[in-house]
């Protein structure tokens, strides 16, 4: 099939998180078996790269939304990616959702509906291209206009909506409608509002023909109130149909520490020398002195739904009973503040690097004796798979992605209560799993040895993808 898979972020120019290495992971390991092409963004980090961007033709605006370009790109490994290219809605500093400082641009519901608008021009056949989509597949609020304007305008390409947080909404007010190109029908509180505002996720989750989401566990969890974010009546129907699917995120083969390049020593299973002379470079990357405790990483952005507080909490016991801890991660403020003050608090034992840097990250995961990961929820959660594929042991809240991916007791530790007791708990049996080295030995291989990766999920999307083709050729009744 012909599949545009939609995204606000892709890992091979601008990453702010997991979305960004699913964008660029899946489709190529979807590349096999059908054409993926990507459409996102001309962010500045594309239109200053190497690539020659081939400038197809231009995109009508629509109500608000200016019109625009659509170039291409080709990388080397053969995929294509679409390019919006709109200098005034997406060459600015700062990442595809904030400014600098973390603010959220003003003009994001322009912005995004113009990603969205673009996608239903292309399907709908209005883009003038040769290469017309079967299928779209949409990620997150950003995308969930695209199967309104479809749905709008009566074109019957399927779509399938994929959720990797649904946490984030865009919500806007309802005066915008008219500005977005959305029909003041459609706002009611079956379609597009959601208690009195104007939702793009729930665009996606009313009219997408599918529905999916990134682990089996977090699937079911949005179909309750705690999970749900105020949509788990919807979600909860729409699962009763057969619309709502589980298919886990995998890891792609750049993440592997017999090869990565970042790395200071590159090792495999039970080359554990090597494992310590990445976690001595860690060591001396934060200024941590030199130790035979556990080593300990967080790598995160810096906000609520990653329990950094929790962290925080637990940092005194453990650097009390030996170990030490590095962070990296950006986000919310007060968040980035605390996190500083520990490292004043523990000079030598606590490092932190507020910043965002790929190289680092994977240093750490190769480094680390375990990574800390008490998300309040979590969608699917790639951290914690890299960092068993790097050998370090994820202790992680039961939730989402994390209970599904991570064995307690086997390739890693699990806690049940998002309190500090109970993270504090796993954090001591953590510590005497690494004082019994066998055991110890033991959780490392298997957790080295696990088994996420992307081509679980082939098959799964492969079908699906079938299915809602399939099901959109049959005539409606
Ligand atoms: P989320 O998408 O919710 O942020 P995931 O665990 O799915 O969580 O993905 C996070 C991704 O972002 C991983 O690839 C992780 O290594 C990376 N990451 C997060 N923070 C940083 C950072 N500060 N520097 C480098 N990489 C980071
Ligand atoms: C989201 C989720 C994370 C997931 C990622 C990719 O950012 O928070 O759990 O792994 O998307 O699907």
């Amino acid at each position: 099939f012909r599949i545009l898979f939609v995204t606000p972020e892709i890992a091979d120019f601008v990453k702010v998180g997991g979305l960004g290495d699913v964008s660029s992971a899946l489709p190529r390991a979807l590349a096999s078996r059908h054409d993926v092409r990507i459409l996102i963004p001309a962010y500045r980090e594309m239109i200053a790269s190497d690539h020659e961007i081939e400038i197809l033709g231009k995109l009508p605006g629509h109500a608000e939304i200016p019109a625009c370009e659509l170039g291409k790109i080709t990388c080397s490994d053969g995929l294509v990616i679409y390019l919006l290219v709109c200098p005034e809605l997406f060459e600015r500093e700062g990442n595809p959702y904030c400014d600098e400082t973390g603010i959220g641009w003003e003009d994001n519901d322009i912005r995004f509906a113009r990603l969205s608008l673009a996608a239903a021009q292309l399907a709908s056949g209005r883009a003038g291209l040769d290469w017309q989509p079967e299928l779209l597949h949409l990620n997150d609020w950003t995308c969930g206009l695209a199967a309104g304007y479809l749905h709008w305008w009566g074109i019957e390409v399927p779509s399938i909506f994929t959720i990797h947080n649904l946490a984030y909404q865009g919500l806007y007010d309802m005066s915008r409608c008219q500005a977005l190109g959305v029909p003041a029908s459609a706002f009611n509180m079956h379609e597009v509002e959601y208690f009195g505002q104007l939702s793009f996720m729930k665009a996606g989750l009313v009219y997408g023909s599918h529905i999916t989401t990134v682990s089996a566990t977090y699937a079911r969890e949005i179909t309750t109130p705690q999970f749900g974010c105020g949509l788990n009546g919807l979600l909860d129907q729409r699962a009763a149909k057969g619309e709502l699917s589980g298919i886990p995120n995998g890891i792609d083969d750049s993440w592997d520490p017999r090869t990565d390049t970042h790395l200071a020593q590159a090792f495999a299973m039970n080359d554990w020398r090597g494992k310590r002379a990445n976690a001595e470079h860690v060591r001396r990357l934060f200024g941590l002195g030199v130790s035979s405790g556990p080593l300990f990483a967080v790598v995160s952005r810096l906000v609520h739904q990653k329990g950094l507080d929790l962290t925080i909490g637990a940092a005194e016991s453990i650097v009390r009973a030996g170990g030490q801890i590095v962070f990296i991660g950006r986000g919310e403020m007060p968040v980035e503040k605390a996190l500083r003050n520990l490292a004043a608090r523990f000079p030598g034992a606590i490092g932190v690097n507020i910043g965002f840097d790929e190289g680092e990250a994977r240093c750490m995961y190769a480094g680390s004796d375990f990574l800390l990961m008490p998300s309040r929820f979590e969608p699917c959660g790639l951290s914690q798979m890299y960092a068993q594929r790097f050998g370090s042991l994820p202790i992680a809240h039961r939730t989402g992605g994390l209970a599904d991916t991570i064995e307690d007791g086997v390739t890693g530790f699990l806690f049940d209560e998002m309190t500090l007791e109970s993270y504090i708990h796993a954090i001591q049996r953590a510590i005497t799993v690494f004082r019994a080295t066998d055991l110890f030995y033991a959780m490392r291989r298997a957790a080295m040895a696990g088994r996420y990766h992307w081509r679980q999920s082939i098959e799964p999307y492969s079908q699906l993808y079938r299915t809602v083709v399939r099901g959109s050729e049959t005539p409606h009744a």
